[in-house]
Formats: structure tokens, sequence, C-alpha cells
């Protein structure tokens, strides 16, 4: 009552009034220490986002700026465009219901994630009795490249400073004063996105790797979200695509990345985004083909495509309604097991392949073993893993711009090297935000379309001809680094899910091994030894295809840096892998006020009103 007491005088009374009424959701914020008081900040969050979507944006926008959780102009331009996604959220569901958890699991990091919901996917046959085997005449493996994350970013300016105050450097930013402590570099800098001379250079250097095909695991956009409009990610989109054609001489095969968030087809209300879907149909056709090229477009971004010459079914998935960070997804109290049917069109190819014969890899963005998917959608797609185990080669993903991989096992509970029945190739990204830019080649059995090595690529940017003329080195190769310390492996076998499962129980006993896999997961850069808990707990998630058999634990305000990515986030603010976004600025409102009581009763009043007057003359 206290809530539309104060919303009543708030619309009334103008400035002033304002003003108390963030206090109240200071005050909501600073109380929500524990899940059920933030299930009682949503229903004071509700309140506001009742009186409509400006409303709440520029309350939310208030309250970020009040706290300084970000620059003012990265509160305003992110939560001018993602605040009215929350607040239709808060408008659709019960406070207290199951929604509201996971929304203060993902996204204030109060609540751990409920349970997985039982569901049981639906599945046209049974497994065969007698799967077909794939087996390796011992044929030449032929060569695919792999890379992810290539974030770029367009406004990049050589010479603007590296070291500032938002979440991603390395443009003109318009409040930024004094001279330039340390400019950016003409290829790159670390802390920034990829210019478009180091996106070039990557492109031309996996076109020198002669592959028959490549994968892209997407996410195009640069980190400057809170900048990032429609027209611009659609020329950021376009202009990839070109470049990719341009500079790659044989096939590309993409998965559709998180542009923006993606309301589900139940949505209503929600604006559509089909203009992504749109997009990419058109720009990928040329590699893709028509049949898939007319999927991504009513598959809501999924297809698969059969790269000519093999007999090999890559299926790419649009796993962004699995992924915590798609805000569209907290707009109903009902657990839809399946949004827009992403799931159901996995099961369909993946029977297609296995009646032809045929061998499967699955692509897309975020793998089902980050922190950041629901565990629902991890553990249903898991179901489909175990049925088709037999045809999926592999799986490929990104996200995390780290290089890592994950394994599932068919008895999660006894985690052997004969249970680990599946593999997902998890590859670093392009951006030098937190890391040296990389990309892999592997080396493919032609029967079986399994691995037989990958070899990770990078650039080492404290090269003093980085930033003239950046060179592409091998960093290592998965079996010659691996294969003796696991006691060997035969060159005739590939690097199934078993000689994973090896290479993390060599971990365990073999610590100079797993520090030097610590350090290759960015590259050699930024590298902190990972010990105790951060050691026990990387290879626990190594081991968790299926994310809730992962170790990922929601920490207030620090939701975000997922325990394995601490060192990641060195920068404060920058999430792992989209950038500043709703989470990370609601996360350190949160952790502010959970860590260092925001105590705001206790500040001068008119230096509060003051900061609140200027934030609302800046809004208006
Ligand atoms: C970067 O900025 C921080 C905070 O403004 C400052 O403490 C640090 O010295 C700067 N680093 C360099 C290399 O100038
Ligand atoms: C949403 O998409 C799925 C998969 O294409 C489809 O089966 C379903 O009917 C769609 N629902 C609505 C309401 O359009």
């Amino acid at each position: 009552m206290l809530v539309w007491a104060r919303l009543t005088v708030f619309l009334t009374l103008g400035l002033f009034a304002r003003a108390s009424f963030i206090s109240t959701v200071l005050d909501a914020i600073e109380s929500a220490v524990d899940c059920a008081s933030c299930h009682a900040l949503l229903t004071v969050l509700q309140g506001v986002a009742i009186f409509g979507d400006s409303v709440f944006s520029s309350a939310l926008v208030g309250v970020c700026q009040a706290v300084n959780a970000e620059d003012d102009d990265v509160c305003k331009g992110l939560l001018t465009e993602q605040g009215p996604i929350i607040a239709h959220d808060l408008r659709s569901i019960s406070s207290l219901g199951q929604t509201a958890t996971k929304f203060c699991n993902a996204v204030i990091g109060l609540c751990q994630e409920p349970d997985v919901n039982s569901y049981t996917v639906p599945i046209p046959k049974a497994a065969p009795a007698n799967p077909k085997v794939f087996t390796s005449t011992g044929k030449t493996p032929f060569q695919v490249v792999h890379f992810s994350d290539v974030h770029i970013d367009r406004s990049y300016t050589v010479g603007s400073e590296v070291n500032c105050t938002k979440p991603i450097c390395c443009r003109n930013f318009a409040d930024q004063s004094g001279p330039v402590e340390v400019p950016a570099g003409a290829v790159g800098s670390h802390g920034c996105d990829t210019s478009t001379a180091l996106s070039q250079s990557m492109l031309k250097a996996v076109a020198a790797e002669n592959t028959r095909f490549s994968i892209f695991t997407g996410d195009v956009v640069e980190a400057a979200v809170w900048l990032v409009d429609q027209t611009e990610v659609t020329s950021d989109l376009q202009t990839f695509n070109a470049e990719m054609a341009k500079f790659v001489n044989s096939p590309v095969f993409p998965a559709i990345a998180p542009i923006n968030a993606f309301p589900r087809n139940t949505s209503s209300g929600a604006p559509s985004s089909q203009w992504v879907f749109d997009i990419q149909s058109q720009g990928w056709n040329q590699w893709v083909g028509t049949t898939a090229s007319g999927e991504v477009q009513h598959m809501s971004g999924s297809y698969s495509a059969i790269p000519s010459g093999t007999n090999l079914r890559i299926i790419s998935l649009n796993t962004i309604y699995w992924y915590k960070d798609n805000f569209w997804l907290y707009d109903s109290n009902s657990q839809q097991p399946d949004p827009n049917g992403i799931l159901a069109f996995a099961v369909q190819q993946l029977q297609a392949a296995e009646d032809a014969g045929q061998r499967a890899w699955i692509i897309a963005h975020m793998p089902p073993s980050s922190g950041d998917a629901f565990k629902d959608q991890s553990s249903y797609f898991n179901q489909i893993v175990q049925r088709y185990k037999n045809t999926i080669a592999a799986q490929f993903y990104g996200h995390s711009h780290v290089d890592e991989f994950a394994i599932a096992y068919s008895d999660f509970s006894q985690q052997t090297a004969a249970n680990a029945n599946s593999i997902a190739y998890i590859a670093p990204s392009l951006t030098p935000r937190n890391a040296n830019p990389a990309f892999r080649v592997y080396d493919v059995d032609p029967d079986t379309y399994e691995i037989m090595d990958s070899r990770t690529f990078s650039s080492d940017m404290s090269d003093p001809s980085f930033q003239t003329a950046p060179t592409w080195k091998q960093e290592y190769s998965a079996r010659s680094t691996y294969g003796p310390a696991i006691g060997g492996w035969p060159s005739t076998q590939s690097l199934s899910p078993a000689f994973w499962h090896k290479v993390t129980e060599a971990f365990v006993s073999n610590d100079a091994l797993f520090q030097q896999f610590n350090s290759f997961k960015t590259r050699g850069v930024g590298v902190v030894p990972c010990t105790g808990d951060c050691k026990t707990n990387t290879i626990c998630n190594l081991r968790a295809l299926r994310t809730e058999s992962g170790c990922h634990t929601a920490t207030p305000g620090l939701n975000f840096k997922r325990d394995e990515d601490v060192d990641l986030t060195a920068r404060g603010h920058a999430d792992h892998c989209e950038g500043t976004g709703v989470r990370s600025i609601l996360g350190n409102i949160a952790s502010k006020a959970v860590c260092t009581p925001l105590n705001f009763k206790s500040m001068d009043p008119d230096a509060l009103r003051e900061r609140l007057e200027a934030i609302f003359k800046d809004l208006e």
C-alpha cells in the first residue's frame, strides 16, 4: 500500500516526489537480501511497471544513476532499451511464482535456480537395436575452422582511450575528458572489442587454412549494447556476412546469436525479431542453400544443411530461447518446455539424419553447459543427445569466450570414460576483450566426421608486430598436449568423449596440466592460477554438458561473474559474454545494496535530492 501511496504522489507532485519514489525502490532493493525478499522486491517493481514502460524505465535509470552502477549514459541507454521488456515481464507474472524465482536467480542473483521441471521430449522412433556404426577407413582428415564471438566494433577508434570508464572502450565517447592515458592500438587492445582490421586479419588467416568449410557460432555485434539499435545491428550483421563471403573462400555455416532478446512466439504485445531472421536468412543463403535459408526465416534462426560432398548434417540451433539473459522468457507464469519449437526441430533433424544414415553436428551459440542456460532446456536437450548419441559426432558452441569443452554422460552420477557419450567443443573468441584473439582448426575424419585433432590458433597481442601485421600461430594441439598426459591415445582414434573425460581425470591428478588448460582458456592473457574451489568447480563444469550437473551457483550481484569466469571480469563491469546488460546493472545495484548497505537515509538529503533532480532533468 505504501508503494501505491508513493506512486500517487510520484505522479502528481513532480520532481521531488519522484525522487522520494526512487528512494522507495532503493529501499526495496536494499532490503532484498535473500530469495524471499527478492520476491517482495518484484512486488514493488510490479507496482511501478503498472504505470507503463517509460515510468518504469526512468525509475530504473534513476536508481542505476543514483548508485553509480554504471556511467550515466550507460544506465540510460541500456535501461531505456531493456527496461520495457522487464516492465512487460513484471506485468505478466505473479511475483511469487516460479518464473519470478527464475528472474530472481538470473537477474538479481538472490534465488537458486528451481529444480528441473520434469518433461519428456517427444521422440518419433525408439533408438535402433543395431545403430549404424561409423567406421574410419583411415583417410586423410579434412580441415574445418571454427570461429566465434567476433564482436566487431565498427566504431573502434585508433588512438582513443583504452582505459575508459565504460563497459567497453576504444571509442570516442562524448563524456570523455582529459588526455588519453592509454591509446587504442591500430589493430586491437584488450578491454575493447574487435576492430575491422583485426576481423579481416582473422578471416584471411581462416582462408589460408584451406578448409572444406567453416563454422561460426555467432555474436557479431560489439558489447556497447547501450548504444546499439536495430539500424546498427542490421548494418553490423550485413557487413560481417559480406566480409565472410569476401575473405573466406569456402562455405561458412553460422549459428544465430543474441542480437537482442528474442520474444517467444507466444508473447502477446512483444515486438517481433523476425527482421533478424530475415537478414540472416538472406545473408546465409549463399552457404546453407535455399531450404536451410527458409528454415532460418521460419524456424526462428535454426536450420540444417549438408555441406556438399559430405554425409554430414549440420544442425544449427537457436539456443537463445534457453538463455537466462533473454528477458522475454520471463513473461509467463507457465513453464514452456520448448519455446519456439527448437527442441522439436533438433529431434526432427536428428531423426532425419539417423533415417538417412548420416552423421550430425550440432552447432549453436550458447552451449547447454553454460551457467547462462536454463537447467530445464539444458536437461531436455540432454534427453535428445542421449537418444541420438550415435548420430551426433560432436557439438560446437561459443559464447563463453574461453577455450574449453563440455562432456555428456549416459549417467551423470557415474562420470567415467565408459559413460562419456557426447562432446561439446567450445571455441575461444575472436574479441580480444579479455584474451588473445583466437580460432580453432579441426582435423575431421571424412568417414566418421569425428574430430581427430583440435588446434587453437591465436595472435599474440604483446608481440610488437601485432599492431602492424598480426600473425596467427598454432598455440597448441589438443592431441599432442593431452594425449601423452592420459598415457597416450591411438592415432587412429578420434578425440572421443572418453578421450576428453580422461583429460579431466588428468587435470585432477596433474596440476601442471590443469594450469596449462587454465592458461589456454584466455590464450595466456591475465592468467590467474585456478586452485581449490576454482579448480574443483571448473572440472565439475567441464563434465556437465547438462548444466544441472554443473557447479554454477548464484551469488548476489556477482551472478554474471560465474565461478570459472572470474578471471575474465577484471574490469569489474564487463559481462563475459554480451557485455554489460540489465543483468549486470541490476547485479551491481544488488551487490552494492547487499555488500555495502546503500544507506540512503544517512545521505545528506540535499545532496541526494540534487543528484536525483539532475538525473530527472536529464531524462526529460
Ligand atoms: C586506468 O584508470 C584507473 C582508474 O581511473 C587508474 O587508476 C589507472 O592508473 C589507469 N591505468 C593506466 C595504465 O593509466
Ligand atoms: C510457435 O512455434 C512453434 C514451432 O514452430 C509452433 O509449433 C507453434 O505453433 C507456434 N506457436 C504460435 C502461437 O505461433
